[in-house]
């Protein structure tokens, strides 16, 4: 049964983005092997994108792999890229029973060809659904997206069909992978580190920042209430007095 959203609707953040640090502190912390802390964060995902929905947040953005990641240990990675094939493949029913829309922010064409298959059947598979709008950061650097946007429009640009005196702010949004999504509101990371580390650069430009001390795989609906909770209370003000 869905349960009553922790704030009133007029408070809640449209947008929530979540940086999932800590899956391996959590294991090490357990005497347990580094992948099995990722697939705790992976069980951690249902209860989340379940409370967002039925809570009436908008869109919820989950940094899964950036394109720094790949730098880490060869059985690290494989074992990611296998929880994420699983995970699409075991929760597509789900999302879609729940009217979820899922999009990857990100380059499929860098992903083994399993993972990239689940994920780009699954986006294709929501993508007239009209609920939560669920965004998967995989293989996603913030810096890439912004040049990228920025490689799109220039060639436009090139083609003649652009003027550079018509880029301005909402153009530019309109070619990053968000387009047509509201900005951050609600930037979370776990795991209790103080960065942004390379995620959603463009759209955090007023985002409030919550920094939580609990690892990914400990963060459950309590935990996003709380989060939500302190959203609330805070004033906003958007560069104004
Ligand atoms: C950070 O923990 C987490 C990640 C690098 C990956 C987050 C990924 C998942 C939760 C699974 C992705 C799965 C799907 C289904 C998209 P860390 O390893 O950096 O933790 P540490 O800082 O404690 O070492």
């Amino acid at each position: 049964m869905a349960s009553a959203p922790p704030i009133d609707a007029s408070l809640m953040p449209r947008h929530v983005a979540i940086i999932m640090d800590g899956n391996g502190r959590w294991a090490k912390a357990r005497g347990l092997p580094r992948p099995l802390g990722h697939k705790a964060g992976v069980a951690a995902f249902r209860p989340i994108v379940e409370a967002c929905g039925e809570w009436g947040v908008e869109t919820l953005s989950l940094f899964a792999f950036s394109t720094e990641n790949w730098a880490r240990p060869k059985e690290e990675v494989s074992a990611l890229m296998g929880l994420i094939e699983e995970y699409f493949n075991r929760e597509l029913q789900n999302l879609l029973d729940r009217n979820v829309r899922l999009s990857l922010f990100g380059d499929p064409a860098g992903l083994p060809e399993g993972p990239r298959a689940f994920v780009l059947r699954a986006v294709e598979k929501s993508a007239q659904n009209t609920g939560l709008r669920l965004n998967i950061a995989l293989n996603y650097g913030a810096r890439a997206e912004i040049a990228r946007a920025a490689r799109l429009l220039a060639e436009e640009a090139v083609r003649g069909a652009l003027l550079p005196d018509a880029i301005d702010e909402t153009l530019f949004a309109s070619k990053l992978y968000s387009a047509g999504l509201p900005d951050v509101d609600l930037l979370i990371r776990t795991g209790g580190e103080m960065r942004a580390s390379n995620f959603l650069l463009y759209q955090i430009a007023y985002a409030e920042f919550l920094s939580l001390p609990c690892f990914w795989p400990d963060f459950g609906r309590e935990t996003l209430a709380e989060a939500l909770r302190a959203y609330a209370g805070r004033e906003r003000r958007f560069g104004k007095l």
